[in-house]
């Protein structure tokens, strides 16, 4: 299927991105403190540059771990209905775990995941939105940390697709469509 024309424009450097995840390691180390090992589950696919990124500045004993979750497909649309298309390698029971997510929309997908993981029972479960765009939301959640609040608009890059494409964009960027 052929998209639209479209153009980026950077919402969010790429310096803008890795200032704010050295501050929110800080917050989630000071968190975490004396963890004896923190389970990092990244939801694929869009948290995958967020969570490399991250690990590097947390000075935590560290696993990582991803599950994927079904999402837009190659719309712009929630599906609302929430999926488990890949689940966690490991065992969660009794252990701290931070959930890593790109964009808390809907909320419909980090609602379910945390949903899901508390009934494994962990010691300890926190969550991580690299971007959260409130005025959109439909579940009531707010994830533990978030990095950026945006504005309702369509953003791509840093791990984030439009029907998959510009994920490997270093910043954070809005659609702007072209043409007819
Ligand atoms: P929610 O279930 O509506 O909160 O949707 C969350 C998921 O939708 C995110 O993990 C993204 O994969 C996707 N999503 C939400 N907004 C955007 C966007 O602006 N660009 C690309 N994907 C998005
Ligand atoms: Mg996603």
């Amino acid at each position: 299927m052929s998209q639209p024309d479209y153009v980026v424009d950077q919402m969010i450097s790429a310096k803008a991105i890795a200032a704010r995840i050295e501050e929110l390691s800080d917050e989630i180390e000071a968190t975490f403190a004396g963890t004896g090992k923190l389970i990092v589950v990244g939801l694929l696919r869009g948290s995958f540059v967020f969570i490399a990124d991250l690990v590097r500045e947390l000075e935590l004993p560290v696993e990582v771990d991803f599950l994927e979750a079904s999402s837009y497909g190659d719309t712009m649309e929630s599906s609302r209905e929430v999926r488990i298309l890949k689940d966690l390698r490991g065992e969660i029971a009794g252990r701290d775990v931070l959930v890593v997510e790109d964009i808390v929309d809907t909320g419909f997908t980090l609602s379910h995941v945390v949903r899901l993981l508390e009934s494994r029972e962990p010691r300890r479960l926190e969550t991580i939105a690299l971007l959260d765009k409130p005025s959109r939301r439909e579940v009531e959640i707010k994830a533990t940390w978030t990095g950026f609040e945006i504005p309702d608009e369509f953003v791509v890059g840093y791990g984030i697709d439009y029907a998959q494409r510009n994920r490997n964009l270093p910043y954070i960027g809005k659609v702007r469509f072209t043409g007819a």
